[in-house]
């Protein structure tokens, strides 16, 4: 088969890398791809968002089938372009239509799914500029912390928790009047704040049966002890120690079945990766949220974890026979410790010089999430510049493999958290 992956990111490597290990793989293409997944596939200059140009690559190239890395284009309509278009309607894409996509697009939409299907969730209740003073009140009937989130897609920077009433009334009003997320904060949702530790579950589905890939914690602050900004993710985890046969079950009959059944029941024929974003408060699974793909950092330890055929796996979505695949999970556990470029997330230099990438030890798989080529030289080009994941019978020794990895790998204003995975290492002790 011929495969188009869409994407750019740590998570779009690490597909990569699991895609060209399938025998049932002719020859991959990358849009736009980074330094990494060139060594994978053929990387290919157009942007996962350009429909026009990606329909004229998927005629050229003879592409067998699509997948869709990040959320933008899912969200933006890209399934729906090709079942739309003659040419290109019976070509697979894997990730959901827009319908589907909403899951993560709108946080209303996703809440009011979740209601709808008795899945656990916050209470909430969604505002406008209309009724901004109901919001006012909402708040004065909660206890705090308060959670504002911008309905839309914000860059992951729409949701604020706050505890002062007086400063949650005011940003509500420069969510709502002020334009405080753009368009993101038209509608907010106001919901009450989950007391418990995070993880996040992966699923793939075929729109009917479904299989759950491992679980994963990720690490979201900029700074060690959790500290600081948010970041799209600093390093991830997997399996989660306090996500233990019985609490997987759980997520399982709480949670993925009545997802995939409400999605079947409200007519959305989801095929594509569903990311659950879980709070485990005492031992109860609630959803914070829903992704509709994969999680970066999360898919470069998730994904080496799979020991089946990707390809075979996504084949099964694309003609509805999933039930019928195997998806092997390894028992090793894995860490990722993501390499940013220093000031990330705020304001960050590119194009940066890499080096020390030819000394690659074999303890562990470097994923490039924000790299280019530049003549011959790989030079950084993001905020999160790698990924390092490493293999261990313990989180100690996994990470202590990233972490030498890290430190063989050089550029200038390097800065990665050196205590990923360091609150679970003694969990179950
Ligand atoms: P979201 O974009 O909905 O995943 O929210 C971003 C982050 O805010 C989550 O990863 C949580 O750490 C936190 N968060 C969101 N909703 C809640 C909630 N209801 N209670 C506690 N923390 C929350
Ligand atoms: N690491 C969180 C995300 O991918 O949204």
């Amino acid at each position: 088969m011929n495969v188009l992956l869409l994407g750019s990111g740590g998570r779009e490597h690490a597909f990569a890398w699991k895609l060209a290990q399938s025998k049932h793989l002719e020859h991959l293409y990358i849009a736009p791809g980074n330094a990494g997944t060139a060594n994978c596939g053929t990387n290919v200059p157009i942007s996962a968002t350009d429909f026009d140009a990606i329909k004229n690559l998927v005629w050229e190239k003879n592409i067998d089938l699509v997948l869709v890395g990040p959320e933008d284009p899912l969200v933006k309509g890209i399934h729906d372009y090709f079942l739309q278009d003659d040419v290109l309607k019976e070509i697979p894409v894997i990730g959901p239509k827009k319908d589907g996509a909403q899951l993560e697009g709108s946080k209303d939409f996703s809440k009011q799914f979740m209601f709808r299907h008795g899945i656990p969730t916050a209470k909430y209740k969604s505002f406008t500029k209309d009724t901004i003073q109901e919001g006012f009140d909402f708040i004065d009937s909660l206890t705090p912390p308060y959670v504002l989130k911008a309905d839309g897609l914000a860059a992951g920077k729409g949701v604020l928790i706050l505890n002062d009433s007086q400063i949650a009334k005011e940003e509500l009003q420069n969510m709502i009047l002020n334009a405080k997320f753009g368009q993101a904060g038209n509608t907010v949702v106001i919901e009450e704040f989950l007391k418990g530790i995070e993880l996040s579950v992966f699923v793939l589905t075929d729109g009917k049966s479904y299989k759950i890939l491992p679980a994963a914690k990720d690490y979201k602050r900029i700074g060690v002890g959790d500290t600081g900004l948010n970041t799209g993710g600093m390093g991830a985890v997997s399996p989660v120690p306090f996500a233990n046969d019985a609490f997987i079950k759980k997520v399982e009959e709480k949670i993925v079945k009545p997802t995939i059944d409400g999605l079947v029941k409200d007519g959305i024929d989801y095929r594509g990766f569903i990311f659950i974003g879980l709070m485990n408060c005492d031992g109860e699974p609630s959803v914070i949220e829903y992704n509709c793909r994969m999680g970066d950092p999360e898919t470069e330890v998730v994904i080496p974890r799979i020991e089946s055929d990707l390809l075979d796996l996504l084949e099964g979505v694309a003609t509805q026979t999933l039930h019928q695949k195997q998806c092997i999970i390894s028992p090793e556990l894995a860490t990722t410790v993501v390499l940013v470029s220093g000031g990330y997330p705020e304001e960050y230099e590119k194009n940066k010089i890499v080096s020390g990438l030819q000394h690659i030890s074999t303890d562990s798989l470097i994923f490039h999430s924000g790299t280019s080529l530049k003549n011959q030289d790989v030079v950084t080009n993001g905020g999160r510049v790698f990924a390092i994941t490493s293999f261990g019978k313990t989180i100690e020794e996994a990470v202590s493999k990233s972490f030498k990895t890290a430190d063989s790998i050089d550029y200038d204003k390097k800065y990665y958290r050196n205590d990923i995975g360091k609150d679970l290492m003694n969990w179950d002790k």
